[in-house]
């Protein structure tokens, strides 16, 4: 009986925050050949009419769908799943993964009850994530952070422009709530890109607490769904393409060469 080839995984995100999930997907799934798509045209989606946004990533993935005829869409960004993703699952008929703000398990860890959800503002102001914190979030305080530069800020410093600790800082800064004692203790990393700025962060935080990145669970979940494909003894091939046609430039040549492209 001739083997079922490993499967195809198409990783979407604007620009290259989704390689924070393509990392691990790729640990869950080391034999599948793996496309990593960058809308970079069209990035940053954080600041798109949500109608505009629909319609291009529908247009996107489907060019991709018709060229790679993926098993699986991993949507590896937030504003784009919780826009757009009901959308995509009712045009195209391939499994699709998203990625939302990881509001459950943070409220669930959390032992002070205070959390802050830090997302694009398109993200941090749809009625998807208000429904999440409705259902997932009682007896939590939920602070919604929505910054409107963070992640450019990611991008540059992949492309080795990096942002500097006070304009890092002051996107951050509205996370960190003290009411009577009760401090944030938890902070959902609700955009994709903000893992590349982990360390970042950390540094410049006023008191130390979880970042909880939600790539882990997403990788899980690929897995999940892939399981009638067992997973095949060879290495995953991977390809990466920039909608907006261009060769990256060294700097960013470097980084994605430590994600193996
Ligand atoms: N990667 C995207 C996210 O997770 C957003 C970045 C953007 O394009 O604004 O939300």
């Amino acid at each position: 009986m001739p083997e079922t080839p490993p499967p195809t995984i198409l990783v979407f995100d604007s620009g290259v925050g989704g390689l924070t999930v393509f990392r691990e997907a790729k640990t869950a799934r080391p034999d599948a050949a793996f496309v990593y798509l960058a809308d970079d045209a069209g990035f940053p989606y954080g600041n798109q009419p949500e109608d505009k946004l629909i319609a291009r990533t529908a247009d996107v993935i489907g060019a991709a769908i018709a060229r790679h005829a993926p098993d699986l869409i991993v949507v590896a960004c937030n504003t784009a799943s919780v826009i757009a993703l009901a959308d995509l699952r009712a045009r195209f008929t391939v499994p699709f993964v998203g990625t939302v703000p990881a509001i459950k398990p943070a409220c669930a860890q959390s032992r002070t009850k205070r959390i802050a959800v830090l997302g694009t503002q398109a993200t941090v102001s749809r009625e998807y994530t208000r429904a999440l914190i409705r259902e997932f979030a009682s007896g939590c305080h939920v602070a919604l952070v929505g910054s409107p530069r963070l992640a450019t800020y990611a991008e540059a410093e992949l492309a080795g422009t990096p942002a500097t600790d006070v304009e890092i800082a002051g996107e951050i800064l509205p996370c960190f709530l003290d009411e009577e004692g009760q401090r944030t203790d938890t902070v959902v990393l609700a955009c994709t890109q903000y893992p590349l700025l982990a360390e970042r962060f950390r540094r410049v935080a006023p008191w130390p607490v979880e970042w909880l990145d939600p790539a882990p669970a997403i990788a899980r979940r690929v897995a999940d769904l892939l399981r009638e494909r067992p997973v095949a003894a060879v290495a995953c091939t991977q390809t990466i393409e920039f909608t907006s046609g261009r060769t990256p430039p060294p700097t960013l040549k470097k980084a994605l060469a430590a994600f193996g492209f």
